[in-house]
């Protein structure tokens, strides 16, 4: 099976230091005075291995990191999506994301995610050919679909249809075969909205309106979406764009919850229909993807700004978290953020203001002036102004997250292929540190 070729050091062409002999890092264990010669790789990394050679006795399992939700710990190397969190900075194959939102198409920057490069024209239209000709689903698919309650949310549908798929293609399982895994790749980026819009028309009882091979991928899911009857549906093209620039801006985002969740299972060899049901669960969740329909539930429930203070005060008592606000990588405003709110400003020119919006603008306005945000390196991040735009786009909050896991597909397809082929990759499989009962003898039920 072809493999990159396996790294030394960390792989990457940002590894002269680890060539460096005075790159170490000499640590002094004081239970035993023994001293240890550390290698540092790229930057400041140390391998996590080299810590188990610290022992107390020989018999000793060694030295391990204690890292709870992975806020210093590098589960691998990559090359697909740089975030520099303290500059605000979000790169996609070294690209800067202003420039491909101002410029680029969604699937000129799905190729380039999942490629390396940005497409030549010819690449470009295969690419756009082959995502158009798989959109429809086996109509088996419609069948799953009804079995759902009218009122079921939209991610649990999806969730549910991204992992049946997997049964309609069991030759997915061959993740080692490079064009078996193009092909699947290309089926779930081509059928995505498609699932999307299945579950919205089945949550309004609406029939489902088959994909339109003539029309740009976002054009094609607003059709779907919102068809009604024989009539043509022309999307305003401003917001067809704006949802181009949204999916551009959500299509990867490195070692995020769901795309380690992709990776986590990916690495026990599942088929990626599976892998990606996985990371769809995990982007479900309010602190991830979910935030987007959290941040509208919130400013819907603030309702106006007279209610503005009370909220906050129950922000800073800690009872409450202003969603949309906040980031593990950022500690500086969100790149994405400030892209969306000048796409907001377009789409409210063609829908109309959101009354929201106001709520939201002070809000933010609030939290960059007071003290306890900005002690936390509190920024609005991508989800704080995307639900607006949403909602004046006439999206249902359900659909929020679906709207994050269609572009993130890609994000997420990439990191699983860039898994795949690493061979510094096993199994994920974590230490835990063990707190429970020493050993105990079994006691019967009637002697308890
Ligand atoms: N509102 C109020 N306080 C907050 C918030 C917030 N949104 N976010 C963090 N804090 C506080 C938190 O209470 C803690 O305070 P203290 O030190 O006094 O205990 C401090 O800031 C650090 O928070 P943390 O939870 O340790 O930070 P984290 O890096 O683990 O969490 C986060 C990052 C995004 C989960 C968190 O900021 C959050 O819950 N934000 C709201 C949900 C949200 O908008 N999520 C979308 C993230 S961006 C897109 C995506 O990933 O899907």
């Amino acid at each position: 099976m072809p493999r990159e070729p396996s790294t030394p050091g960390l792989a990457g062409p940002r590894n002269a230091m680890s060539n460096n002999s005075s790159s170490t890092l000499t640590i002094t264990d004081n239970r035993t005075q023994r001293e240890y010669e550390i290698r540092i790789l790229d930057g400041d990394v140390i391998r996590a291995m080299d810590l188990r050679q610290i022992k107390v006795r020989d018999e000793d399992f060694g030295m391990m990191a204690y890292d709870p939700g992975f806020t210093n710990t590098a589960f691998t190397t990559s090359r697909i999506t740089d975030v520099k969190g303290s500059k605000g900075i979000l790169e996609y194959r070294g690209y800067p994301i202003e420039q491909l939102a101002e410029q680029a198409t969604f699937l000129e920057v799905a190729s380039l995610i999942l490629n390396g490069e940005l497409p030549t024209r010819e690449e470009l239209d295969q690419f756009v050919h082959d995502v158009t000709f798989h959109t429809y689903v086996h109509e088996n698919v419609t069948t799953i679909l009804q079995g759902f309650r009218y009122d079921a949310h939209a991610m649990g549908m999806m969730i549910s249809t991204v992992a049946a798929l997997s049964t309609f293609y069991p030759e997915a399982k061959e993740v080692d075969d490079p064009e078996n895994r193009r092909i699947q790749i290309t089926r779930l980026l081509a059928k995505m909205p498609t699932l999307a819009a299945f579950a919205y028309r089945h949550h309004k009882g609406l029939p489902y309106v088959y994909p339109e091979n003539g029309l740009s991928y976002t054009a094609n899911f607003l059709n779907m979406l919102f068809r009604i009857g024989g009539r043509e549906y022309k999307p305003n093209p401003v917001l067809e764009r704006a949802l181009d620039v949204l999916f551009i801006l959500h299509a990867d985002h490195e070692q995020n919850c769901s795309t380690t969740a992709m990776r986590v299972i990916g690495s026990s060899r599942v088929d990626p229909f599976s892998a990606l049901a996985g990371a769809m669960a995990a982007l479900y969740g309010p602190l991830h993807g979910g935030a987007n329909e959290a941040v509208l539930r919130m400013l819907t429930e603030i309702g106006t700004r007279d209610n503005i203070p009370d909220f906050m005060d129950s922000v800073r008592r800690g009872e409450r978290r202003l969603m949309g606000f906040g980031h593990r990588v950022y500690k500086a405003y969100d790149p994405r953020a400030s892209i969306i709110k000048r796409t907001a400003e377009e789409v409210f020119e063609v829908t109309g203001r959101n009354p929201l919006l106001d709520i939201a603008l002070e809000l933010e306005q609030i939290a960059l002036q007071e003290e306890y945000f900005i002690q936390r390196n509190l920024y609005p991040n991508v989800d704080f102004y995307s639900g607006l735009i949403y909602q004046a786009m006439g999206f249902p909050v359900e659909l929020f997250p679906v709207l994050f896991a269609i572009p993130r597909t890609v994000g997420w397809l990439a990191q699983w292929e860039e898994m795949v082929v690493d061979r510094e990759q096993k199994i994920a499989r974590p230490r835990q540190v063990f707190m429970g009962h020493p050993r105990r003898d079994y006691v019967p039920i009637d002697s308890r």
